[in-house]
């Protein structure tokens, strides 16, 4: 088939570039035109070729705007058109990346195709790269709620700017309750080893993980667990599932409140983390919730710490956090050291292939 056609159009094109007695002159001068259109979309083709695939060409970025073009509807997407377009079964998978956490976002996807998941994830993009750059590679998987946080301060660990970027997080998933949509939340330095949605069991409101390190029997309460040292729990606000109930929305709502009544501090670099455990604390009468167990949605302090807790319950864990790490660089030595760095080798397993 493929040789059919390179047969066909290497005859239609090239067979007779210089007709050497042309039949009328009207004629000639119509193949000489087709020829240097041919020529120039030769020319065209070539020189789309190198610019994509060199950077180093140096083509200018505006020279052809036709993806331009294409790209920037992107900047229309709403959340409610991308929920639906990519919701399976009502229920869609979010995370919230900005461009430099990309090789994390992919390796996530990476783990969750193979649990043949990563058709209803939605990427909510922090910036205006990453938003064409997954919608290029997955159109409609990626939407920008706008404003676009300020890429500048939006990616240091304990900053301001992190706190303005992660208190998004629960107006983001009130507003994908409210569409009627099961969601869940997860941080993108996480791997998945299996299907976490079995997990998800009966009807609660909202599903989360415990972060705290020490060990817990393995019949643990599936209730909000005591409150620790600083009179609030430490559950993460890293792994969430919510279902579109009244009391899920409360709990975002209850979320959106501590954010602002406890906002950003110097003295205490705080994340979106305590209010969301004072959410869960206020509303914890009214709301059916549930925690996941320990030995399948650990901590990274006790995952990547304790390996003999891990040999104990080998065979059950599902997310892997890589937390309890601050740094980049130190992030991704130690998925590379726990054999969970997958866009190396298994890139192409991504739904976003090799970024
Ligand atoms: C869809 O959801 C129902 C009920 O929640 C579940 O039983 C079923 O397995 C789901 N189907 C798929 C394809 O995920
Ligand atoms: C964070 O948000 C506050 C309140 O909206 C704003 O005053 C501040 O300038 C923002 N800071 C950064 C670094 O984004
Ligand atoms: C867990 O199991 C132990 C011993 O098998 C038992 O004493 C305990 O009550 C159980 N805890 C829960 C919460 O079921
Ligand atoms: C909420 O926090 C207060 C103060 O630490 C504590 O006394 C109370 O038991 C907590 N409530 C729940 C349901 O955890
Ligand atoms: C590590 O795990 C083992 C086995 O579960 C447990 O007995 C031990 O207390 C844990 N160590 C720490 C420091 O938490």
């Amino acid at each position: 088939m493929s040789s059919f056609l390179h047969q066909r159009t290497s005859h239609n094109s090239f067979s007779e570039p210089y007709p050497i007695s042309p039949r009328s002159s009207a004629n000639y001068q119509r193949s000489i035109a087709l020829f240097n259109r041919t020529g120039l979309l030769v020319l065209l083709s070539l020189l789309v070729v190198l610019g994509v695939f060199s950077p180093w060409f140096g083509f200018p970025e505006g020279l052809f705007t036709s993806s331009r073009v294409s790209l920037s509807k992107w900047r229309d997407y709403t959340l409610s058109e991308a929920v639906s377009n990519v919701a399976k079964n009502g229920t869609v998978i979010v995370c919230a990346v900005s461009q430099p956490y990309l090789p994390f976002l992919n390796n996530w996807l990476i783990s969750i195709a193979r649990q043949k998941h990563q058709e209803k994830v939605l990427v909510i993009a922090e910036d205006y790269a990453t938003l064409y750059k997954v919608n290029e590679k997955w159109p409609g998987h990626a939407v920008l709620i706008p404003p676009a946080p300020d890429a500048q301060t939006a990616h240091k660990f304990g900053s301001q700017g992190f706190f303005n970027f992660t208190s998004r997080r629960p107006r983001h998933l009130l507003h994908i309750l409210d569409l009627g949509y099961n969601v869940m939340y997860n941080d993108v330095d996480m791997v998945w080893l299996a299907d976490p949605f079995p997990y998800l069991q009966g009807e609660h409101d909202v599903y989360f993980t415990d972060d705290m390190a020490a060990v817990k029997p393995l019949n643990h309460s599936h209730d909000l667990p005591p409150p620790g040292k600083k009179g609030r729990t430490y559950i993460c606000s890293c792994m969430i599932y919510l279902r579109p109930t009244s009391g899920a929305k409360l709990v975002m709502k209850k979320w959106i409140e501590e954010l602002q009544a406890q906002p950003w501090s110097k003295a205490k670099k705080s994340n979106d983390q305590p209010a969301f455990n004072w959410a869960l604390n206020k509303t914890a009468g009214q709301v059916d919730l549930y925690l996941l167990p320990q030995a399948a949605f650990p901590t990274g302090g006790l995952y990547f710490k304790n390996h003999t807790w891990v040999q104990e319950t080998k065979g059950m864990h599902v997310i892997i956090h890589n937390n309890y790490i601050t740094g980049f660089e130190k992030k991704i030595k130690r998925f590379h050291d726990f054999d969970l760095w997958l866009v190396d080798d298994h890139a192409l397993e991504s739904p976003l292939g090799r970024l």
